[in-house]
Parts: structure tokens; C-alpha cells; sequence
């Protein structure tokens, strides 16, 4: 097997703590169990994104090969591999919230930020994405921003959500 060759001195030692958290709820054979925790530890030591040595780093950390560490980064929608804005949006326009209005609140959404599903503010704030079901379906439409949930939304509920956002 190939062996990891990230640089793990680019993981704060927060971050090792908090892995290595993880990392003991498994049987020490199994650390790589943690990769999906570790990734989100990097995420956000990182400002919200994922860069190629961070997940190296995360390989070394965890005695894995990198090829397997992308392949859980590029599953997952949760994990960012490109730098985006202090706040995340993610609007779910799957069936459920595609069927309660997730067309109008996208609509509102680039109205609003000026910008494109995909794209990021000119002044880092947000950035807007297009996700697949976030199980909260029964609060359709939906979005999610940063980790918090916010449904049944309106054009009033949205804007008093990214009003509240610094
Ligand atoms: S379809 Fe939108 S949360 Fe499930």
C-alpha cells in the first residue's frame, strides 16, 4: 500500500485534539474510521474548504492512502474543495423542495446575492450552492447555511436570515 506523505504539521494541535477524539471511539486498528471527522476539523481550521495538502495531511495523520481520503471528500457535498465565503448556503432542490418552491427560493437567492448557484460574493461573504437532499424534507423548501437548518422559507424568512449573518 502507498504510504501517506502529508505534511501533518499544517493540522493545529486544536485540531489533532479534537481528531484524536475521533479517532478513540474506535478500536485502535481503525483510525481511519475518523476520516470523515477529520476532514470537517480541516474544513474548518481552514475557513470552510478542503485544500490538496490538508487532506494529505489527514492521509499522514490517519496512516492512509490520499486517493482514499479524496474519495470521501469528493463523495460528500459537505466537504468544500475550493475556497468559498464565510457563510455557506445550500439549497436543496430536491423533489420535496423542488415540489414546495425550491425554484423561487434559488431565484431569490442569486436576486438577492447578485450571484449564480456555484458562485461567491465579491466580498467573501457568502457563497450559494445547489445540494441534493438534506433529510429535512418535511420542512420543504429548505436550506441549509453553515450547519444550521432553516426551513419552510419565504422570501421574508430568507431575507431576515441573511440579515442576521455578519
Ligand atoms: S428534498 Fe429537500 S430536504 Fe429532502
Amino acid at each position: 500500500m502507498k504510504q501517506a506523505r502529508g505534511n501533518i504539521d499544517l493540522i493545529t494541535p486544536e485540531s489533532c485534539a479534537e481528531i484524536d477524539r475521533w479517532i478513540s471511539n474506535y478500536p485502535a486498528d481503525q483510525k481511519q474510521s475518523a476520516v470523515m471527522a477529520a476532514l470537517r476539523i480541516l474544513q474548518d481550521q481552514n475557513g470552510g474548504w478542503l485544500s490538496h495538502e490538508l487532506m494529505d495531511a489527514i492521509a499522514a495523520y490517519l496512516d492512509m492512502p490520499p486517493i482514499a481520503v479524496y474519495e470521501v471528500a469528493t463523495f460528500y457535498s459537505m466537504y468544500r474543495l475550493e475556497p468559498c465565503g464565510r457563510h455557506k448556503i445550500n439549497v436543496c432542490t430536491n423533489i420535496s423542495c423542488l415540489l414546495c418552491g425550491s425554484e423561487e427560493v434559488v431565484a431569490h437567492l442569486q436576486e438577492r446575492l447578485g450571484i449564480k448557484l456555484g458562485e461567491t460574493t465579491a466580498d467573501g461573504k457568502f457563497t450559494l450552492s445547489e445540494v441534493e437532499c438534506l433529510g429535512a424534507c418535511v420542512g420543504a423548501p429548505m436550506m441549509q447555511v453553515n450547519r444550521d437548518y432553516h426551513e419552510r422559507l419565504t422570501p421574508e424568512t430568507i431575507d431576515a436570515i441573511l440579515d442576521s449573518l455578519q
